[in-house]
């Protein structure tokens, strides 16, 4: 095994480390020389966060290829993003198409509105590896469906939809995207997409500290927000403001988290996306080859050869994940996480509920060095009575 002189990190799907030193330096940089409260009062340091929300806002604006920026509402994770579209969305009676690989941020509250407000779930067929056709897509969408909504990347198995496709098959039904696993690393265009609500978090492939995360909205779509309160605008107003951003965007913002996020966002565009998406990409292939030779190993997820992300699933036989993780971090100073990774639904899908399943995700940060040492370190595991 290589001399490792310090631990290495493959949770990069739960969020990614380490983050660019620009994020941080931006971040401490904004923490010393203002006090962050934007458009609160106008002084200069209120004026100075002002700006920092708004060029992470433009920023955010062109990554994902959005034309006006005031639809960008920024919060404090996928998790609020995804809740506000879907509470919002969804009115008795209506269908919502979604899939199997959804993570709990989608069917926790989905599973709440089929109880409370009686909505209906349909769902497209999901194969072993979390895949899904999107040829499906006609045969499954029905005059009530209001809302498709689709994990772009399985944060499971790391098979990828066709966003593509699915924007074309789209119908009437509107399209929700959860962007959590693959904004950063995989294409994303809202409008050559026909996504009508993108959500993202901040602190995966973005490079932004936790905390961070939000949506974009398509033009004409009107959802009621979640909060309301004080937003620095109309300030007369006893009722909440109807303008974009500001109507999702009550009480103060996390001005130091956007501004690392826009820094995030920096360090992608000056890297190149594909340089990021390439190397990812490399690595997987690297783990999945290693670990082919690996007795009694099982990979649950797509081939080395098949577009994915870089979340790999794996089993042992004989072996718990827990076991497998716990060993991993004690004994090789390898980080990994081991359960169901907050999707229950992908591991019904897959055939690995409820013990779940071993996952390593490699970041930009990793090297193939460290691909070695986690394959080593498994073969050795896997000889060990
Ligand atoms: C596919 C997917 N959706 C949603 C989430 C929730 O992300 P957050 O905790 O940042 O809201 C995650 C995070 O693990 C994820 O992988």
């Amino acid at each position: 095994m290589p001399e490792l002189s310090s631990p290495i990190y493959f949770d990069n799907a739960a969020t990614s480390f380490p983050k660019p030193p620009e994020v941080a330096e931006a971040m401490h940089r904004l923490i010393r020389e203002i006090s962050l409260s934007p458009g609160r009062s106008a002084h200069r340091f209120s004026l100075a966060a002002s700006r920092v929300i708004f060029e992470a806002r433009e920023l955010t604006a062109d990554f994902f290829g959005c034309p006006d920026s005031s639809r960008v509402v920024f919060t404090s994770n996928v998790t609020e993003a995804l809740n506000l579209g879907i509470f919002g969305l969804l009115a008795p009676g209506d269908r919502v198409l979604t899939t199997g690989m959804e993570h709990n941020s989608v069917m926790r509250p989905l599973r709440h509105l089929e109880k409370t407000r009686g909505i209906r779930l349909d769902f497209l067929p999901t194969d072993r590896t979390g895949g899904i056709d999107p040829d499906d897509l006609p045969k499954q969408l029905n005059a009530k469906t209001r809302l498709i909504i689709i994990n772009h990347v399985s944060n499971v198995t790391g098979s990828v939809a066709d966003l593509t496709a699915i924007g074309k098959s789209k119908g009437k039904a509107l399209l929700m995207v959860d962007a959590a696993q693959s904004a950063g690393v995989f294409p994303l265009d809202m409008e050559g997409m026909s996504i009508d609500f993108l959500a993202f978090t901040g602190h995966k492939g973005l490079f932004g500290p936790t905390g961070t995360g939000g949506f974009l909205l398509r033009e004409g779509l009107l959802i009621p927000p979640l909060k309301m309160g004080g937003t620095g605008s109309n300030s007369e107003q006893e009722e909440q403001p109807q303008m974009m951003p500001d109507c999702y965007e009550s009480g103060t913002p996390n001005t130091l988290g956007i501004g690392g996020l826009a820094a995030g966002l920096e360090f992608i565009r000056s890297t190149g996306q594909e340089t990021i998406r390439r190397h990812e990409e490399r690595l997987t292939r690297l783990l999945l080859k290693g670990m082919s030779q690996i007795k009694g190993l099982t990979v649950h997820g797509p081939p080395a050869s098949a577009n994915r992300g870089s979340a790999v699933s794996l089993t042992m036989a004989g072996r718990s994940v827990s076991d497998l993780a716990f060993q991993l971090d004690r004994q090789y100073g390898i980080m990994a996480r081991g359960g169901l990774h907050c999707a229950p639904a992908a591991h019904r899908s897959i055939g690995t509920f409820p013990q779940g399943t071993l996952r390593l995700s490699p970041g930009f940060f990793n090297t193939e060095a460290e691909i070695q040492a986690v394959v080593t370190a498994l073969e050795q595991i896997s000889t060990q009575s």
